[in-house]
């Protein structure tokens, strides 16, 4: 096991913190976490609660701006939103630029990216109306780039959003449609994709909010910060991992099926990889975001036309992981990403954009840091220490002389 002591020390003027594991870096109103109870709140509400009566729009409407809409106001965010889902034509075509094999994930950073350059009226950081606009912008055109990044890999024409469509089945219109054919989305799974964005939508401090706010302590622009917090996002340990879950579960099955064997390798580090989906740095005996995950999983997999043999290989870990001592000694439990990838490949997308569902729905919880973290008077530029551990002062030496 690892010596905490040896990652929190108190060295003098520093504190060494491995991880920021006890470090608490701002001070923030919009998200609530109890690890040890398995307890989220977005502003005060409670997930199960959200994810139940309400729905995507509204919940980014709430992590924005603190208070859950009036209907006028509901109507009038989506609006806008819908309004600012289609692409100047030059941005479409850099879509068509990318390799078919790109990972979606660089494609979605790149076009955050590409967005500020055609939008360098909206990357104030101090103009209110400016911020709003990048806010609107980022919401309406990120499902857009996914789509795109996807129809780009697939060598499909990418179609134009319809904004008599909601948002989530703009979105799934614009992944799964073809311009021949008429979409009609399945409103069992608009509502399961509606949800999971829902349960996404914000979760405090984790690695890619921490680095949109670092990158926006130095007064970066919105659209900067969050394209550094899908960059984040990306990584095995952090969003990365819900593709790399469904990967191991092909990868049991492609083996024979047999979960027990492959958790005795994961034991005696035979893997070299970890259960992927379990373990959380906060929740440490439930992560309520799995609990509600795993009900839509049981209900939109367990139907015959999608029944999926890799959801009982799914379930069987997690059975053996919750009775085992190696996994109970280190309070390790399913996370949001252990379930999601068996939904979103159900709903039709590939492994590689699952990572970039996970993006789409933390939008809302990225930009609403930026926003309060610049807005807050007594923020300051990010910047950790060290510990030294290098050489001490040692004279120079000729190239001849080495
Ligand atoms: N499988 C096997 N062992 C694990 C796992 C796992 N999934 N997670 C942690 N452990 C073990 C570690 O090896 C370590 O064991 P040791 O004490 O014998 O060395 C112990 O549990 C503690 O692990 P840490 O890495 O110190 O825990 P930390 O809080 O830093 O990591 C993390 C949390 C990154 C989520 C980790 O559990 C992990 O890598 N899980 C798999 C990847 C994953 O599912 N990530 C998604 C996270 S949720 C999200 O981003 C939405």
């Amino acid at each position: 096991g690892v010596d905490v002591s040896s990652l929190l020390k108190d060295t003098g003027d520093t504190t060494f913190d491995v991880g920021f594991a006890n470090t608490a870096a701002c001070r923030s109103a919009i998200t609530y976490i109890d690890g040890d109870e398995g307890i989220l709140r977005y502003r005060g509400y409670p997930i199960e609660q959200l994810a139940e009566k309400s729905t995507f729009l509204e919940v980014a409407y709430l992590v924005l701006y603190g208070e859950l809409p009036t209907r006028d106001q509901a109507d009038e965010f989506e609006d806008r939103i819908k309004r600012s889902s289609l692409l100047d034509e030059r941005m479409r075509d850099l879509f068509r630029c990318f390799p078919r094999r790109s990972h979606p994930m660089p494609v979605l950073s790149a076009g955050i990216m590409a967005l500020s350059t055609f939008n360098s009226d909206s990357t104030s950081v101090s103009d209110p109306d400016q911020i709003e606009t990048a806010t609107i912008n980022l919401l309406g055109k990120a499902p857009t780039f996914a789509a795109y990044g996807y129809k780009n890999s697939m060598g499909q024409p990418m179609l134009y959003p319809k904004n008599d469509l909601s948002y989530i089945e703009n979105f799934m219109r614009l992944s799964f449609g073809l311009p021949t054919e008429m979409y009609e989305p399945d409103p069992k799974v608009t509502r399961a994709l509606d949800t999971l964005f829902i349960l996404h939508a914000d979760h405090e401090q984790n690695c890619s909010t921490s680095t949109v706010r670092l990158v926006g302590s130095s007064q970066a622009d919105i659209y900067t910060s969050v394209a550094s917090g899908v960059n984040a996002l990306s990584g095995p340990r952090h969003g990365g991992a819900n593709q790399q879950v469904l990967e191991m579960l092909q990868r049991i099955q492609a083996d024979g099926g047999d979960a027990d064997k492959f958790v005795e390798r994961i034991k005696n580090r035979e893997e070299g990889a970890r259960l992927m989906g379990f373990g959380h740095r906060v929740y440490k005996n439930y992560d309520p975001r799995a609990a509600i995950v795993k009900q839509h999983a049981d209900q939109i997999l367990s139907e015959s036309e999608h029944h999926d043999a890799l959801l009982d290989i799914a379930l069987r870990l997690e059975e053996i992981a919750l009775s085992d001592d190696f996994f109970k000694e280190r309070r390790l439990y399913p996370n949001v990403d252990f379930y999601t990838g068996l939904l979103y490949q159900a709903i039709g997308f590939p492994t590689n954009m699952f990572t970039v569902l996970f993006a789409l729905g933390r939008l809302p919880g990225w930009i609403a840091h930026w926003r309060e973290q610049n807005a807050d008077p007594a923020s300051k530029i990010g910047r950790p220490r060290q510990i030294y551990i290098g050489e001490t002062e040692r004279d120079f030496v000729d190239i001849d002389k080495r």
